[in-house]
């Protein structure tokens, strides 16, 4: 270079640096834009109503009036009473949940109410968490997803320390929800059975317990506040066995087949958010029985045996949600 091009080089670096300085002290919000350089929040961008639009590929044309969480109001005069008995409608359990609609409540929190925009992660409890370093990622998002008893002490770089809703069911309740859980968590019962509803009640009200009719023995005490509890909408149930599993609505008594909460939660997430990541889903193969299925805990495959859940048909259905985009993968699957 010679010297004459190099002057005229730094002649036009201090005019742009006169012109710039020029313009910020002119526009005092300009100043603040230049010269401070805010470390942009890393987040995805959010477009409202997109999982929606997304997810009519997949569920087809239903109606997105339902309640994400059963109201009391619903219940003292039946308007439309549930075509179905649980898990997928409220059916012939209505004296009982009305007994409990009393007791918790309904509403969402307006910290996430008001969003214009929704973010949503639903965490699984898949063996592909562990050494995954997502917890800050996960942190993130606006709304929390976790599922049944997977825990959070202890694994917070790997799973994040956040919980917005936990759905559990009375038998996967098995752990101390004031660790596990925010004071500000929604703990969010999915019913299987009217004993459902009935173990909620008797913790709430402090009644005596019942300890026939589950298939693992719930907890006699869980300490919870009624207003952190609610009640999900068997709606959810219902589309996620019909819509994305094809099954039968009415089941013959020895095989009732039933999504796992791991896909209900996904559908509950596409109804209700505007964007929708997973994390920690996915089983390993048939073939492999060593390899263990949760990161906190050292069971195989072979724990899922009569579960009711078909893991190879939700796995086609998840990809199937993966391959539109309705959903986003954090984790391999
Ligand atoms: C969905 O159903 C509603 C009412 O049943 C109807 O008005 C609307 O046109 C339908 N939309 C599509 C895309 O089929
Ligand atoms: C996770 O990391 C620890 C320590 O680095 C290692 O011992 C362990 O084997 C890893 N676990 C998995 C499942 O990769
Ligand atoms: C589970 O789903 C797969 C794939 O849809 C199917 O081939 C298999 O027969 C199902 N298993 C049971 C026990 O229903
Ligand atoms: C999501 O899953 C696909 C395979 O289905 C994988 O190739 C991809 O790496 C996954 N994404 C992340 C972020 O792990």
């Amino acid at each position: 270079m010679t010297s004459k091009s190099r002057w005229k080089l730094l002649a036009m670096l201090a005019l742009v640096l006169v012109v710039m300085v020029w313009y910020s002290i002119s526009r005092e919000d300009r100043y603040i834009e230049l010269f401070y350089f805010p470390i942009p929040e890393k987040r995805e961008p959010c477009l409202q109503g997109e999982a929606e639009r997304k997810a009519s590929k997949i569920f087809g044309n239903y109606s997105r009036d339902q309640p994400i969480f059963l109201q009391l109001k619903d219940f003292f005069w039946v308007k439309t009473p549930s075509a179905y008995e649980l898990p997928y409608g409220t059916k012939g359990s209505e004296d009982l949940l009305l007994r409990v609609l009393a007791i918790t409540s309904y509403a969402m929190p307006e910290s996430i109410q008001s969003l214009k925009c929704r973010r949503c992660v639903v965490v699984g409890n898949g063996h592909r968490l562990r050494n995954s370093s997502l917890g800050e990622a996960i942190n993130k998002y606006d709304v929390v997803i976790r599922l049944n008893n997977a825990p959070v002490a202890g694994y917070e770089g790997d799973v994040g320390s956040k919980t917005t809703m936990r759905l559990f069911y009375p038998e996967s309740a098995h752990f101390n929800p004031k660790v596990e859980n925010n004071p500000d968590t929604l703990l969010v019962l999915v019913a299987f059975k009217a004993m459902d509803f009935h173990w909620i009640e008797t913790i709430l009200s402090d009644k005596k317990r019942v300890r026939k009719g589950f298939w693992k023995q719930p907890p006699l005490i869980w300490e919870v506040s009624p207003k952190q509890i609610r009640i999900l909408n068997p709606f959810f149930m219902e589309i996620a066995a019909d819509r994305l599993l094809s099954l039968p609505m009415q089941q013959p008594r020895k095989i009732k087949q039933k999504p796992t909460t791991g896909l209900l939660a996904i559908t509950m997430a596409l109804h209700f958010c505007d964007l929708v990541h997973i994390a920690g889903f996915g089983y390993p193969d048939v073939y492999n029985k060593k390899q263990t299925i949760h990161y906190y805990e050292q069971i195989t495959l072979k724990s899922m045996a009569g579960s009711g859940h078909n893991v190879s048909q939700e796995a086609l259905a998840i990809k199937r949600m993966l391959e539109i985009g309705v959903i986003k993968n954090l984790t391999y699957f």
